[in-house]
């Protein structure tokens, strides 16, 4: 199937959530204050009190509740899921605290479309609980990255990672608040990016200032 190519002039959106979603809210303000040239076509979430549906009724973006309960197997649900995103013709699909794995046959069809935010300094903490784990294991840094998702999860490649030093007196929340103080920046930003040509995917892989992005680009030095 050929792909139109995105307007970079004003990307549309589908964003995905499950919960919150306030990263769904820094996206919407960067689009209400003109700083990110996108239109959010749609909410979708799988959790019916998702509290992100709220924030999208309030700016009067359109959305849908999918719940996945209300499927026979993860295949339904995916499909019924990329249905509905295939009205909006969306460029990009904005995974913004979506707790459900998509199969591969999603993936494949919408690829080079689809971006998570994952907090965690990728690959390191793959997975769920990495607030808990990162202080399980002493560390002593902590972050967020945001990648193009590929089939593998966690796995795809990374566009940009924002870190943050870890003190032993830090707890569960501390780490929650600065990562999301962190997402709240990184996520309008790359999308904003997006809409201006600067960073393009392709083929499952990252473009950025007409370069393939051969390392993660680090947030702090942008
Ligand atoms: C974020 O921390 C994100 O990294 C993870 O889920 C959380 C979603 O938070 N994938 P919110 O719903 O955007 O507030």
């Amino acid at each position: 199937m050929t792909r139109k190519p995105p307007d970079h002039r004003n990307l549309s959106l589908v964003v995905l959530i499950s919960g919150n979603g306030s990263n769904l809210q820094s996206i919407i303000d960067a689009t209400e204050s003109g700083r990110l040239k996108a239109r959010i076509c749609a909410v979708i979430s799988n959790e019916p009190d998702a509290y992100g549906l709220k924030r999208a009724e309030i700016h009067e973006i359109e959305n849908q509740v999918i719940d996945h309960r209300s499927f026979t197997s993860r295949k339904a649900f995916d499909q019924a899921l990329h249905r509905s995103i295939r009205s909006f013709e969306p460029d990009y699909l904005v995974l913004a605290g979506f707790m459900r794995i998509l199969g591969s046959a999603f993936i494949q069809a919408n690829v080079d479309k689809i971006l998570n935010i994952h907090p965690s300094l990728l690959p390191a903490y793959k997975g769920l609980d990495t607030h808990q784990r990162v202080i399980e294991n002493n560390e002593t840094e902590h972050g967020v990255s945001i990648h193009l998702v590929t089939p593998e999860l966690d796995g795809g490649p990374i566009i940009i990672q924002g870190r943050y030093p870890i003190d032993a007196s830090d707890t569960l929340a501390d780490l929650k608040r600065r990562g999301h103080q962190l997402e709240h920046r990184m996520y309008p930003l790359v999308l904003q990016w997006l809409s201006e040509g600067k960073l393009q995917i392709r083929d499952n892989s990252i473009v950025f200032e007409q370069h393939p992005l051969r390392e993660p680009i680090e947030f702090e030095n942008v």
